[in-house]
């Protein structure tokens, strides 16, 4: 079977909501044993699509590894880690703050290096870790300068992860995702940035949690086992360029 995850133990951060709960429920249907890390309250939903929850703080070392040991204990190792929690807010670079943008990159980056380093421990070759980056981690992007900074440290320890880990036979992985229809983007972006992105992407469309999990679901799998180090933007195209199309739409 192509995507195939039966039985393998693999670990969701931040799947109380958006794209994480859509990935944890796609690993969920692909036959892995999913393990929930939020630090919201997700053990309800989570026991209704499968999977099991652990309530984290993914920025406490001491409870990113905890829900490691718990994985382990639970479905007898771990083979897949998705890295996907983090908190974002809107702000110019020229009204910056230190103390929110360390706690940005304690929560977004710090604990993709904490797990990282914890995850490698536990797994068996055949291991693979996808870190949730974003485009604005490899573009510039007006007002989310503090939360790219995290992001572009994603970008940059998962190629130094996947040389260090690739003789081990653990792939690292990292997913850009653009514009997805999420509580986070809808609450900061209202409904502008699903009208903008079906003018600024070929795809025409925001995307959705789906389109993320489906890029996270093949990067687990051993059909994705010749990529490793990789960022794959998912976001419609949109940091590619601009379609003929929109450029008339601007100039008419
Ligand atoms: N939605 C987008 O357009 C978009 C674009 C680019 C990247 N991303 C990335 O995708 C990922 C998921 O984002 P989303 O849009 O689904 O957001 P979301 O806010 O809907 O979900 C994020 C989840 O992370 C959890 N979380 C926050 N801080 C945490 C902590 N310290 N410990 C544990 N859990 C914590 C939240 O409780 C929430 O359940 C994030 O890494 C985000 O940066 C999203």
């Amino acid at each position: 079977m192509m995507f195939d995850l039966t039985g393998k133990s693999i670990v969701v951060t931040g799947a109380a909501s958006g794209i994480g709960a859509g990935t944890a429920q796609r690993l969920r249907r692909a036959g892995a044993n999913v393990l929930i890390g939020d630090l919201a309250d997700g053990a309800a939903q989570a026991a209704e699509w499968g999977c099991a929850f652990q309530r984290t703080d993914v920025s406490d070392p001491a409870q990113m590894t905890g829900l490691l040991d718990k994985a382990v204990e639970l479905h007898g190792g771990l083979d897949v880690l998705v890295n996907n929690a983090a908190a974002a807010g809107v702000h110019n670079m020229a009204e910056a703050d230190e103390a929110r943008a360390e706690r940005y990159f304690r929560i977004n980056a710090m604990s993709v290096l904490v797990g990282m380093r914890e995850a490698v421990k536990r797994m068996k070759p055949g291991g693979a870790i996808v870190n949730i980056a974003s485009l604005s981690g490899a573009r510039g992007t007006p007002g989310w300068g503090e939360y790219g900074m995290s992001k572009a440290a994603i970008i940059s320890a998962t190629q130094t992860a996947a040389l260090e880990f690739g003789p081990l036979g653990i792939r690292v992985n990292a997913i850009s995702p653009g514009g997805i229809a999420t509580p986070l983007s809808i609450s900061i972006n209202g409904d502008a940035l699903t009208r903008a992105l079906e003018v600024l992407t070929p795809a025409g469309r925001e995307g959705q949690p789906d389109d993320i999990a489906a890029a996270v679901h093949f990067l687990a799998s051993s059909d994705a086992s010749y990529i490793t180090g990789q960022n794959l933007f998912v976001d419609g195209g949109w940091s590619i360029g601009t379609t003929v199309q929109t450029i008339g739409k601007i100039l008419s």
